[in-house]
C-alpha cells in the first residue's frame, strides 16, 4: 500500500480504537464484513438481477445476491427484498420514484425535527424539489404530535408518507402512522435505517406489519457494510401486486447501473451475523446502555429531548445551559468522546450551529461496553461541560466561524480535556474493536 495512504489509514485505526465512537449512525463492522467489502466481488459487473443479468460470469454473484435477499426476507419477515441500493439515500429515492410521479405530494418529518434529507427536505434535495413536499415537526416537548400529523395528512392527501428518523429518541407508533396513511390513501414507507438492528433484536417495534414498504441502511445498528435494503411487505403486495417489480425497476435501471457486488456479499454476511442469538443480546444491550447514559446525564442536570430514550440514541438540549452544540462537540472530541452537534426540536439556531448534541451507543456496545461504562462516560461528559460552560458562540453569524477556528486551536492542548482523553483511551483499551 502507498505509504501516504497507509499513514492516514493507521491514524484512523488509532482514532477509532482510542476514542469513544458515539455518533448513533456509526458502528464497527466485523472483520468478515470488511473482508467481503474488499473482496474480489468488487471486480465484477452484474447489471440486472439474479438469473437475469446483462453480463456473463455472474454465477457466484447470483449465489451471493440470492443469499442476501433470502436472509433479509427471513429476518424481517417480508416477501420481497432488494439489496442493490448503493446506500440509504438512493434506496429512498428509488422508492419515491417507484410510488409517486413528479409533482405528487409526499409527506415526512422535517429534517430539523429529526427526519432525513430524503424525506422531502425542501429546495436542497431531490425529494423536496422533484415532489411536492409537506412536512411535520415535533411539539414543544420534542414529541410527535399524531393529531397534527393526522390533520396534515387529511388536508394534503399525500401519495406517499415516508416516515423515519435520525434523531428521535422514542419509539414510533407504526400502527398510528398506518391508520393515518390508510385513511388518506397514502403509501406508508417506513425508513428504519437507524433502528433496523434493534428491530431484529426485538428492542424496537417493527413496522413490517403496518407499512407497505420498508427501507434501511445496512451500516448502522445492523452493523454491515455501507449499503441499503428495500423491502416490500405483505401489505404492500396486497395493495399492488406489481409494487416489488416497480421498486426493482426503479433501482435498476431507474437509478443505478451495476450493483456493488462486494457490498452485496458483505450484506449477506451481516445478515448472517444478525441472525445469531448473540445479536439479540447485542441489540437489547444497546438500548440498556443508552438508557444508562441518559440516566447519568439527567442526574447531572442535563435536559434530554423527549425526557430520555427508548432506543440507541439520545439528544441533549443545550439551550438551558446557553451552550452551543458546536462548542461542546469540539471539546468532547478533544476529550476523546466523538458525537455530533444536532438541532433540537424548534431550535432557534440554524442547522450548522444547532443547540444540541446527539449521541448513541451502538458502536460502544459492539466493543462490549455495558451500563457501568456508560455511567463513567456520562461523568466525563458532565465534566467537559463544566469545563467549557462559559464559552459562548458569538451572536453575530459572521463571527461564529472565526470564533470556532480560534476555539478549536485553544482547546486542542487543553490539559483538562487531555487528561480525560487519556482516561478514555485507557478505558477503550479494555474493549477491543473488531
Ligand atoms: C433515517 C435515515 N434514512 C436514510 C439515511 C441515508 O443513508 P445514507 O447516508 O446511506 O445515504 C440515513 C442516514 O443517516 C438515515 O438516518
Amino acid at each position: 500500500m502507498d505509504s501516504e495512504i497507509r499513514k492516514i489509514l493507521e491514524a484512523e485505526e488509532r482514532r477509532q480504537r482510542d476514542t469513544l465512537q458515539m455518533i448513533p449512525s456509526e458502528n464497527y463492522a466485523s472483520a468478515a464484513v470488511r473482508a467481503l467489502e474488499g473482496s474480489v466481488f468488487a471486480n465484477k459487473y452484474s447489471e440486472g438481477y439474479p438469473d437475469r443479468r446483462y453480463y456473463q460470469g455472474n454465477r457466484n454473484v447470483d449465489l451471493v445476491e440470492k443469499l442476501a435477499i433470502e436472509r433479509a426476507k427471513k429476518l424481517f419477515a417480508v416477501p420481497h427484498a432488494n439489496v442493490q441500493p448503493y446506500s440509504g439515500s438512493p434506496a429512498n429515492a428509488a422508492v419515491l420514484f417507484a410510488l409517486a410521479e413528479a409533482g405528487d405530494t409526499i409527506m415526512g418529518l422535517k429534517l430539523a425535527a429529526g427526519g432525513h434529507l430524503t424525506h422531502g427536505q425542501p429546495q436542497i434535495t431531490f425529494s423536496g424539489r422533484y415532489f411536492r413536499s409537506v412536512q411535520f415537526g415535533l411539539d414543544n416537548e420534542g414529541l410527535l404530535d399524531y393529531e397534527e400529523i393526522h390533520e396534515l395528512a387529511l388536508r394534503e392527501k399525500p401519495k406517499v408518507m415516508i416516515i423515519g428518523t435520525t434523531a428521535y429518541p422514542l419509539v414510533f407508533d407504526w400502527q398510528r402512522f398506518a391508520q393515518i396513511a390508510e385513511e388518506v390513501g397514502a403509501w406508508l414507507v417506513a425508513d428504519v435505517a437507524h433502528v433496523a438492528g434493534l428491530i431484529l433484536a426485538d428492542a424496537y417495534p417493527s413496522p413490517v406489519p403496518h407499512a407497505e414498504v420498508v427501507t434501511t441502511t445496512t451500516h448502522k445498528t445492523l452493523r454491515g457494510p455501507r449499503g441499503a435494503i428495500i423491502m416490500v411487505t405483505e401489505r404492500g403486495i396486497r395493495r399492488d401486486p406489481d409494487v416489488a417489480g416497480k421498486i426493482d425497476r426503479a433501482v435498476f435501471p431507474g437509478l443505478q447501473g451495476g450493483p456493488h457486488d462486494n457490498t452485496t456479499a458483505a450484506i449477506a454476511q451481516c445478515l448472517f451475523e444478525a441472525g445469531q442469538p448473540e445479536f439479540r443480546q447485542y441489540g437489547q444491550q444497546i438500548v440498556k446502555n443508552a438508557k444508562a447514559l441518559a440516566k447519568g446525564l439527567q442526574e447531572g442536570g442535563l435536559t434530554l429531548v423527549g425526557g430520555g430514550t427508548e432506543c440507541h440514541l439520545l439528544l441533549v438540549d443545550l439551550r438551558p445551559l446557553s451552550l452551543s452544540g458546536n462548542v461542546l462537540a469540539e471539546a468532547l472530541e478533544v476529550a476523546g468522546i466523538v458525537c455530533n452537534r444536532n438541532a433540537v426540536p424548534n431550535d432557534h439556531m440554524p442547522p450548522f450551529y444547532p443547540s444540541g448534541i446527539r449521541m448513541g451507543t451502538p458502536a460502544l456496545t459492539t466493543r462490549g461496553m455495558k451500563e457501568r461504562e456508560m455511567e463513567t462516560i456520562a461523568q466525563w461528559i458532565l465534566q467537559v461541560i463544566e469545563h467549557i460552560e462559559e464559552e459562548r458562540l458569538p451572536e453575530k453569524p459572521e463571527a461564529r466561524a472565526p470564533f470556532l477556528k480560534e476555539y478549536r486551536k485553544r482547546i486542542a492542548g487543553d490539559p483538562f480535556l487531555q487528561k480525560i482523553a487519556a482516561e478514555v483511551k485507557s478505558l477503550a483499551g479494555n474493549f477491543p474493536v473488531p
